[in-house]
């Protein structure tokens, strides 16, 4: 594979590997695998086997769900990494075809990176998609409840929902007992997606960690039902896609939940809640004439709202650029 253009954004760096995987394959086979998870990932539950079977369906996988995965980790990383010290080796576990790899690269392009999965085609497409890629990338195959190796972060995308609690906790506490500096952890941004993440938010309070984002602070989910703490990434849909998942959109909204986490007792940990001066963004703010509506998440562990008018200059001009999930410095 030619090598990529590291000045093309990453996306398209990503959407032009994926093309150029899927040249030849008929696309009513990968259609029909598209239909078929997509109909496995909305019923839920634990898997007992593998749900990617083939290399048709983690083709499909690939091209109707990385995209997504890339732009949800790649918020998740934005949001957490500017707390973190540099990061210079990455364990992703359950990585399949390397979204997160992907993800951890566009942040830390030097940092050596382990994709692991229980799925050996998924390892072979990650390691082909990144073939062009200047990057020190290792796919091997791994099962959770085996040993993970140990790396300064260590990120889980898109895995939990796959497994039952007892697995799940497992898996949270294998990722934080490998990790030397961060623990990224990222669900779908539906409800249950974010009671997972809360579960693994409580785990890693619980042995000593501390959330460097999205919350604000290191106290109780201030959320209440039916309301639920998630964010949201656009993603420019490929031909590729539109071909595979239907629809006419150009772009569609990816919903994530997520946590990022680091040792308590770490430098990066004194300051990770934002020394008490940021809250998080929790709505799309609502952008009136003269004033501008927050929904936010503040470091004494309230949610509420906040309305910043024009009178307040600096801030009210501040308001008008930020989006929902960004910090909002108080
Ligand atoms: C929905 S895919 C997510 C893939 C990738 N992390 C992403 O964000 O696009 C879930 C991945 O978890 C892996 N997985 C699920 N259960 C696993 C297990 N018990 N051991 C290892 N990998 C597992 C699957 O093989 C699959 O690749």
């Amino acid at each position: 594979m030619p090598a990529a253009d590291p000045q093309r954004p990453v996306e398209l760096r990503l959407r032009d590997a994926l093309d150029a995987a899927a040249v030849g394959v008929p696309r009513g086979a990968l259609s029909g695998s598209v239909e078929r998870l997509i109909e496995r990932y909305r019923a839920g539950g634990a898997a007992a086997a593998p749900i990617l079977t083939s290399p048709t369906d983690v083709l499909a996988y690939a091209a109707y769900r990385m995209p997504a995965t890339l732009a949800a980790c790649r918020s998740m990383l934005r949001h957490g990494a500017f707390r973190l010290p540099p990061i210079e080796s990455v364990v992703d576990l359950g990585g399949g075809t390397g979204a997160a790899a992907w993800a951890a690269l566009s942040e830390w392009p030097e940092a050596r990176v382990t994709v692991l999965d229980q799925v050996g085609d998924a390892l072979a497409l990650g390691r082909k998609l990144l073939a062009g890629e200047a990057a020190d990338v290792e796919f091997a195959s791994w099962r959770v409840g085996a040993a993970v190796p140990a790396a300064d972060l260590v990120t889980v995308s898109y895995v939990l929902s796959e497994l039952t609690p007892d697995a799940q906790r497992s898996l949270v506490a294998a990722a934080a007992g490998a990790a030397r500096r961060a623990v990224a952890i990222v669900e779908p941004g539906t409800p249950t997606g974010y009671r997972r993440i809360l579960a693994a938010r409580t785990a890693l309070l619980d042995a000593g960690w501390r959330i460097v984002a999205p919350c604000p602070h290191q106290h109780p989910c201030p959320l209440r039902e039916p309301d639920w703490c998630h964010f949201s990434a656009r993603v420019e849909r490929s031909s590729l896609h539109r071909q595979l998942k239907g629809g006419d959109l150009g772009h569609e909204d990816e919903k994530f939940s997520y946590v990022v986490a680091v040792p308590g007792d770490s430098v990066d940990g004194a300051v990770a809640d934002g020394g008490g001066a940021e809250a998080r963004i929790l709505r799309h703010p609502v952008k009136r004439k003269g004033l501008v509506e927050l929904q936010l998440c503040r470091p004494d562990g309230s949610a509420g709202r906040q309305v910043v008018t024009k009178r307040q200059g600096a801030s009210y001009k501040q308001a008008r650029d930020v989006r929902w999930g960004d910090a909002w410095r108080l």
